[in-house]
């Protein structure tokens, strides 16, 4: 984090926001783009601080995205601080805090959305249907309105980025699409904004999610192929804290397929599982 830090300058407007990036690039400026929903950790911030060090300006993007949340999911109760946010933006040296609200990202109902048939129903998509193509139709709108050279996604939300990275591909987005690895709290938990859900007992038993995940990257490494025996690893450490499965899934890395019985190579274990109300995800890469 910077000392003296810049303010970000608050942008609430896409037709702005596009009128902005289209004079900076007409200069030869080069932007990155940070997309996100807020409530800002340390997760985001690398993000942030990666796109600064890379780029002449970095936007970054608040929106709670009402179209990726399902009916009952947590929409309403998800935590909205602009002020505190567009304060840790300047920090992490930000230009630019994009906040629009829902009615000037969708002034009417959206009709168009961008869908991954193949993916969008897997593994978390199977537990929240209509997500990723809210996921991914907000993401285009983004990559329209901030116009980006490169923009900016953490690991942690290992089929997100998946689902946007082969967007960007099959849609000739002209945006670099780059990955970061998952920020943890000190007990392996990925942080998250919905960690703020948890009590002290759960954030503390929620650490077990990562050390399962670890369990099955040793087991695998000392020579364990059977994929039963590396979900049932997953499974055991987070039952034993009280969390609740929702699923595990070991997958190949490149396409993102199921890997059936034996896991040998380029397979990541993907895990999402209840502590208390709120849901969490995770992975590791074997
Ligand atoms: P949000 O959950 O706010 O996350 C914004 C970005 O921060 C995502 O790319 C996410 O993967 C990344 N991130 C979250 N926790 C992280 C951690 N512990 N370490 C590193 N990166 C982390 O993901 C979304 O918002 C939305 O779906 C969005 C892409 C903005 C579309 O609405």
């Amino acid at each position: 984090m910077r000392k003296h830090a810049e303010k970000s300058k608050i942008i609430r407007s896409s037709p702005a926001l596009q009128k902005i990036s289209k004079k900076m690039l007409a200069q030869g400026k080069s932007i990155g783009l940070v997309p996100t929903m807020g409530a800002l950790h340390k997760g985001h911030v690398s993000l942030i601080e990666k796109s600064v060090k890379s780029n002449d300006v970095t936007i970054v993007s608040i929106f709670v995205n009402p179209v990726q949340f399902g009916a009952n999911e947590d929409f309403a109760k998800y935590p909205r601080r602009l002020l505190a946010d567009a304060k840790l933006c300047g920090e992490a040296g930000a230009s630019i805090v994009f906040a629009p609200e829902p009615k000037d990202m969708y002034p009417l109902p959206l009709q168009t959305f961008v869908h991954n048939p193949a993916l969008e129903n897997l593994y978390c998509g199977a537990y929240r249907p209509g997500h990723f193509a809210g996921v991914l139709s907000v993401v285009a709108k983004l990559f329209n309105i901030a116009m980006p050279c490169k923009a900016y996604f953490g690991e942690k939300d290992f089929q997100q980025l998946h689902l946007i990275r082969r967007m960007a591909c099959d849609l000739n987005f002209s945006v670099k699409i780059i990955g970061a690895r998952t920020i943890r709290e000190k007990n392996g938990l990925a942080m998250s904004s919905r960690n703020e859900y948890l009590s002290t007992e759960e954030r503390a038993a929620a650490g077990s999610i990562y050390a399962g995940l670890l369990a099955a990257k040793k087991l695998h490494g000392q020579g364990e192929v059977s994929a039963a025996k590396l979900k049932s690893a997953v499974k055991e450490r987070i039952e034993r804290a009280s969390g609740k499965i929702q699923y595990v899934e070991i997958v190949n890395k490149n396409d993102l397929m199921p890997v059936g019985t034996k896991v040998l190579r380029n397979a990541v274990v993907l895990v999402a599982c209840y502590f208390g109300k709120t849901r969490l995800i995770d992975h590791v890469e074997l």
